[in-house]
């Protein structure tokens, strides 16, 4: 619990723990100007549903990262789960302490840095709140009861973010060319609720608040509020995801990388940190069953263009993730079907 960035982080300078290798620090972030992550109006497909799809296809294929507007979650949901999620990080620690644990197994748990504390070479500037959202009846139990609000707030974005969720992936489903309720089972039946809370930082060019990584699931929706933080890796240089009122953030992640046999792209991004003010996000990780097959989806793949990954379970491949710290190309390397091996297949 005293491990808590939000614990400590106004009593102390920058800790030498915290301070990245030089290659990966942010150092001044002057991110280029102009170059941002596309923006789709989703509420355009109700009256020209092709370009809808093509934008969001584009946008999956070539940053692997949009944020969606009207996107039918409404403004007032997104306050309450902003204003709510906020509330819990500032509630004072005697008040969170329960939920404190380091054990990665706990379905309900709030930690702080990434993926193991214990053994990470050094530290990232966030606490973290993390729980399941399916089976929601279940799970709800074991969310926090305080603020009093968070369960039914909590609940009302979680399911409307998965709805979301579910709209994007049948857009993407049509554009690709799938058959239609590709994903709607199996592949996104689970959902993770990832709050990320980044405390102000004494010196934000050495530390970061999450470091370079691709999402292990399917499909994220973030809500990122005010304050920018969050960066896309995109042709060698990073590029800032401008803070927009009311929007979503989309990214595709790894499974749903895998099942479009790479035409969808599963991009890296961070999280950087600021001196000023205290940021915080929430995302909605949709994921598949443990138990559910991952593979290239047969219909996109041909004797011209052969499965790039073989067939495993989901649970095999969260697994050797994490053991991989999250390395975006490492964790995908024992998946990788070796070329003349997929043309034979
Ligand atoms: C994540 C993530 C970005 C952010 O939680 O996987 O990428 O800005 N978060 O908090
Ligand atoms: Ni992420």
């Amino acid at each position: 619990m005293e491990r808590l960035v939000s614990n400590w982080y106004n009593h102390r300078a920058l800790p030498e723990s915290y301070i990245c290798p030089p290659e990966t620090r942010p150092g001044k972030l002057s991110i280029p100007s102009g170059d941002t992550i596309p923006v789709v109006n989703l509420g355009e497909a109700l009256i020209n549903r092709s370009n809808t799809i093509l934008n969001v296809l584009r946008a999956s294929q070539e940053f692997g990262f949009f944020q969606v507007v009207n996107h039918g979650v409404s403004e007032k949901v997104l306050n309450d789960t902003m204003n709510v999620v906020e509330e819990f990080f500032k509630m004072p620690m005697e008040e969170k302490a329960s939920l404190y644990s380091e054990d990665p197994n706990k379905v309900c748990r709030l930690y702080t840095s990434n993926i193991n504390y214990g053994t990470e070479k050094y530290h990232f500037w966030r606490d973290i709140l993390k729980h399941h959202c399916h089976p929601l009846d279940d799970c709800i139990k074991l969310w926090p009861q305080k603020p009093t609000r968070y369960r039914d707030v909590i609940r009302t974005f979680s399911v409307e973010g998965k709805k979301l969720g579910l709209t994007i992936l049948e857009l993407l489903t049509e554009g690709l060319g799938l058959e239609s309720g590709y994903f709607k089972k199996d592949l996104s039946e689970a959902m993770l609720l990832v709050a990320n809370h980044y405390p102000p930082c004494p010196d934000p060019s050495l530390t970061l608040g999450l470091p370079k990584h691709c999402d292990p699931n399917l499909i994220t929706i973030l809500l990122q509020g005010h304050t920018f933080g969050l960066q896309v890796f995109k042709d060698g240089q990073w590029i800032g995801v401008q803070p927009l009122p009311n929007a979503l953030v989309v990214n595709i992640g790894h499974q749903l990388r895998i099942v479009s046999n790479n035409k969808l792209k599963s991009a890296e991004h961070r999280a950087v940190t600021n001196s000023k003010v205290a940021r915080t996000t929430v995302g909605l990780f949709i994921s598949s069953s443990e138990d559910s097959i991952i593979e290239p989806a047969k219909s996109l793949t041909n004797a011209a263009q052969p499965p790039l990954y073989r067939a495993f379970r989901y649970k095999e491949f969260l697994s050797y993730y994490f053991s991989m710290m999250g390395d975006t190309e490492l964790a995908l390397q024992p998946f990788k079907l070796p070329f003349n091996q997929s043309v034979i297949s």
